[in-house]
């Protein structure tokens, strides 16, 4: 026997299953669909437009495209909401609520009944959610991107969010750009809808997506408002269709192979650090786990090929002209796993046979000219952080890649905000800031590891120092920056026994981070530690329970496969 299709996909039944179809059928009637058309097996599409996120604002023309997708192909779209995710309106930080929205999308994709799914996100944690909740759904699914914004322009420069946001503040805090000047930059870093126009977390996270087969190829890049965006609307809208006869699920993509091709990716786009954590989370969802080791293996095979900032020069207009992740994928051909497959069936082997019209070297580089030999991310381990961290070598600054260094401590994100720009801070540029307390427990993780420089460092012209904390930075930021730091101070982790004055080393040849003091004396430290208040209820008092450290991914425990 089939199982049912269309509306009569998983139909309540209280004894009377006749009558419960008929009661379903005749509300759906209400929406004025004629009944051929309701008949049709159904994709649901996953839309999450919100006036909270600017990066969303085009999803009704999206949602539009791959209806008229569906429909060309013979089922009906049934466009649905979810939870939505916008970077920078989340308080206190988007990250808390990746796993709300991924908790949304699963249930709501089992719950309603469609036969395959379309889900469309672009903002930093959306993606993630989404693919989260698809691997558990285990329904046929499709991931479409919103696709990065264009650039604006200031005085003849191209400007794009948020590295220039980030560059700029910095020139404003040092004196060199004025108030009039970065009230006028204001208005020109996010110039149209879409996603942050270099290569950070959302667009790292839509190449990763592309590489582990759940987007249709070649979509990842494409300019949120160009039109090729709405034709791949349109593609993954008949796609979808496609999976219904041909059913492939998420867990037949998302394999230890495409999790490592996408680790590779990952590494020559020199892409975000929280794509790290994303990754994790999702293959987790599968039952795979990358070991660190493996990372770093990975890591130091892998040549950064890509030359956007945060970590180069261009935009990610420029990455879409240049070839997009296919040129990165053909550069990278020998260290992929080849056997792996797409939402269209297709095999990468297959793929990367078919040639690309058009690559510009100077964007993706080929692989014998690298923008660095190799990849753009490491983890870390040693005494400050036993169970790992991650660092950014590719937007760092290679002079303090071997660094000792005495630390200025701040005990938390409030303490950080009082005292960062003290005049009287006792702080020189070979010192290691450190903030505790930013952690999965102690705040949800925000993206508070990118410390500023204190004010006088910055207007004495000192561009970067080593920062060391349990929270994450974003995916368009740069500096010697140690994040995720494991387990994170709020759990007991060593980071909580930092005092003012002890000695740091980081080494990025070794690929550790220590803390200098006597194991001990740390023990002593640790035994004292209070951990921050819980909170009490809601959603915030089931995070801080069931949220996992930073190397399982920030997912919750029990919404991972291995689960009691
Ligand atoms: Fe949405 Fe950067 S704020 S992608
Ligand atoms: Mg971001």
């Amino acid at each position: 026997m089939t199982s049912p299709k269309g509306l009569d996909r998983g139909l309540t039944n209280y004894g009377d299953r006749d009558f419960a179809r008929f009661l379903r059928r005749s509300f759906a009637r209400s929406t004025g669909l004629s009944p051929d058309l309701l008949s049709k097996p159904i994709v649901g599409i996953a839309m999450t437009p919100s006036g909270f996120n600017n990066c969303h604002r085009h999803m009704p023309d999206l949602v539009d495209a791959v209806s008229r997708g569906v429909l060309a192909a013979g089922a009906l779209p049934m466009a649905f909401p979810t939870v939505s995710l916008g970077e920078v309106f989340l308080n206190p930080t988007s990250m808390m609520y990746r796993n709300l929205m991924a908790m949304d999308t699963e249930e709501m994709i089992q719950a309603q009944p469609m036969d395959a799914v379309v889900m469309i996100g672009g903002c930093d944690k959306t993606v993630p959610a989404q693919l989260m909740a698809a691997v558990s759904a285990g329904l046929p699914a499709i991931q479409l991107v919103t696709g990065p914004m264009s650039t604006g322009r200031h005085r003849g420069v191209r400007l794009g969010a948020c590295t220039d946001c980030r560059g700029f503040w910095g020139k404003y805090r040092a004196g060199t750009v004025d108030a009039e000047e970065i009230a006028t930059v204001e208005g020109r870093l996010s110039v149209t809808a879409g996603t942050c126009a270099v290569m950070g977390t959302a667009s790292t996270m839509a190449c990763i997506a592309e590489t582990l087969g759940m987007s249709l190829p070649g979509t990842a890049a494409i300019p949120a408002v160009h039109s090729a965006r709405l034709v791949a609307a349109e593609e993954s809208g008949k796609a979808a269709v496609r999976l219904i006869a041909n059913p492939i699920t998420p867990t037949q993509i998302i394999t230890r192979e495409s999790v490592e091709n996408a680790f590779r990716v990952l590494m020559a786009l020199g892409g975000s650090t929280n794509a790290i954590i994303h990754l994790t989370a999702i293959a987790g969802r599968a039952g795979i786990r990358i070991p660190m080791e493996r990372l770093n293996a990975i890591s130091d095979e892998t040549p950064v090929l890509v030359d956007l900032k945060p970590v180069g020069e261009g935009y990610m207009e420029d990455f879409f002209a240049a070839g997009g992740v296919g040129a990165v994928l053909r550069e990278l051909r020998p260290l992929l796993h080849l056997d792996t497959i797409d939402v269209e069936g297709r095999t990468l082997r297959e793929r990367l046979e078919e040639p690309l019209d058009w690559v510009d070297p100077a964007v993706i580089r080929p692989a014998s000219n690298p923008v660095s030999p190799v990849g753009g991310l490491i983890a870390l381990q040693g005494s400050l952080a036993p169970d790992g961290a991650i660092f950014k070598r590719a937007a760092a600054t290679p002079a303090l890649f071997e660094t000792e260094g005495r630390a200025v401590v701040f005990e938390d994100l409030e303490d950080l905000s009082r005292r960062i720009d003290d005049p009287d801070l006792d702080v020189t540029a070979t010192d290691v800031l450190v903030l505790k307390n930013a952690g999965p427990h102690a705040a949800g993780m925000p993206e508070a590891g990118y410390l500023p420089i204190p004010k006088k460092l910055a207007q004495a012209g000192v561009k970067d120092m080593v920062r060391v904390s349990d929270a994450r930075m974003s995916g368009t930021a740069f500096g010697t920056i140690v994040l995720h730091v494991a387990p994170e101070a709020a759990a007991g982790g060593p980071l909580a026994a930092v005092r003012n004055g002890d000695r740091i080393r980081l080494s990025v040849a070794e690929k550790r981070i220590d803390l200098l003091v006597d194991e001990a004396e740390i023990r002593r430290r640790l035994a004292d530690h209070r951990p921050p208040p819980k909170p009490v209820r809601g959603y915030k008092a089931l995070y801080r329970r069931e949220v996992t450290q930073a190397p399982d991914g920030c997912d919750f425990r029990f919404l991972m496969p291995d689960a009691d």
